[in-house]
């Protein structure tokens, strides 16, 4: 048997799913049962009855798996897979943020530790935080670990100041404002997409911003054929394929060939297999902290619900 074969065994044997991020390296969708941005698989998480998740992601989305799925086993089939944003917040840097500016609601994007989201009223996601900054009906918040995502909902607020803390995408900040010039002029045609993890400069000049979902959402509704994607380099390579099975005739051009997270690489198919056969890397949450990270989450997703009525 092949291993995508034998992974599908396993998961129907013991009851799992896999949830992957449109990051990962393309071929874990061949084994995924749902692809897509970390709003969307924190939604399929809360849903599932499956007894195991596995997330083909990073350390963060796979924690916030678990805090809505107290009694399943969560597993991260690469334990190096990590944040390289979530790592530059810590607790004392949290609360050192919150005593320089008391009395403000704190929003923390869901690109943070379990031990920051308890300290924080609300989470977001890249697709749901001008909702959740919406929902807290604030003069100003407190923004973490994202400047960047911070400074995109500010932009798109009246009368909302957002006070951010200095983290960011080391992987997006690859991205410069001249990257999107010299597309502009290469592909006088093309549509210029980008996440709001990407630099204020280089947002403030593409024509749509959004999470990793929406801009492949985007891509395959609009009627345009040729597109420049600033982002992870995993979403060019699902919209080429995509495009090409589908026969859409579209044509996806990454905006730099070094757009890759070497953290969401790090899954290969061998992993998901290893950890479905010995149930690792299982996530564990300190119960100290699990309700009050929980309700961080729980917030977002009641938040988000409350908005769609
Ligand atoms: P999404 O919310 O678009 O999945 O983004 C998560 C992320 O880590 C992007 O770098
Ligand atoms: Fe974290 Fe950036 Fe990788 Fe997203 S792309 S998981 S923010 S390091």
């Amino acid at each position: 048997m092949d291993i995508i074969s034998k992974i599908n065994t396993l998961k129907k044997e013991k009851n799992a799913i896999i949830l992957a991020h449109c990051y990962q390296p393309v071929e874990i969708d061949e084994v995924a049962d749902y692809v897509g941005d970390s709003f969307y698989l924190s939604k399929k998480a809360a849903e599932t009855k499956a007894d195991i998740i596995v997330f083909a992601g990073v350390h963060f989305m796979a924690q916030s798996a678990k805090l809505l799925n107290k009694d399943k086993k969560v597993l991260l089939p690469n334990p190096k897979s990590g944040c390289a944003m979530a790592d530059m917040l810590n607790l004392n840097d949290l609360r050192a943020f919150k005593n320089a500016h008391p009395n403000i609601p704190t929003v923390c994007y869901i690109n943070s530790t379990a031990e920051v989201k308890a300290e924080c009223d609300i989470c977001c996601t890249s697709s749901n935080a001008l909702d959740v900054v919406k929902s807290l009906n604030a003069k100003e918040v407190l923004f973490m670990p994202d400047r960047y995502l911070g400074q995109w909902i500010e932009k798109q607020l009246d009368n909302v100041k957002i006070i951010t803390y200095s983290g960011y995408c080391p992987t997006h900040y690859k991205i410069e404002a001249k990257d999107i010039e010299n597309a502009r002029v290469l592909y006088p045609n093309a549509k210029i997409l980008a996440h709001p993890e990407c630099r204020r400069d280089v947002t403030n000049i593409v024509d749509f911003v959004g999470s990793t979902k929406e801009i492949m959402e985007y891509c395959k509704t609009s009627k345009d054929k040729l597109f420049v994607i600033a982002t992870e380099k995993g979403v060019t390579d699902r919209l080429n394929r995509d495009s090409l099975n589908n026969r859409w005739g579209k044509t996806f051009i990454p905006i730099k060939d070094n757009i890759i997270c070497e953290h969401m690489k790090f899954t290969s198919l061998e992993d998901i297999y290893n950890s479905l056969i010995t149930e690792n890397y299982q996530i564990e949450i300190n119960e100290n902290i699990f309700d009050d990270a929980k309700k961080c989450i729980s917030s977002m997703m009641n938040a988000v619900t409350a908005g769609a009525r």
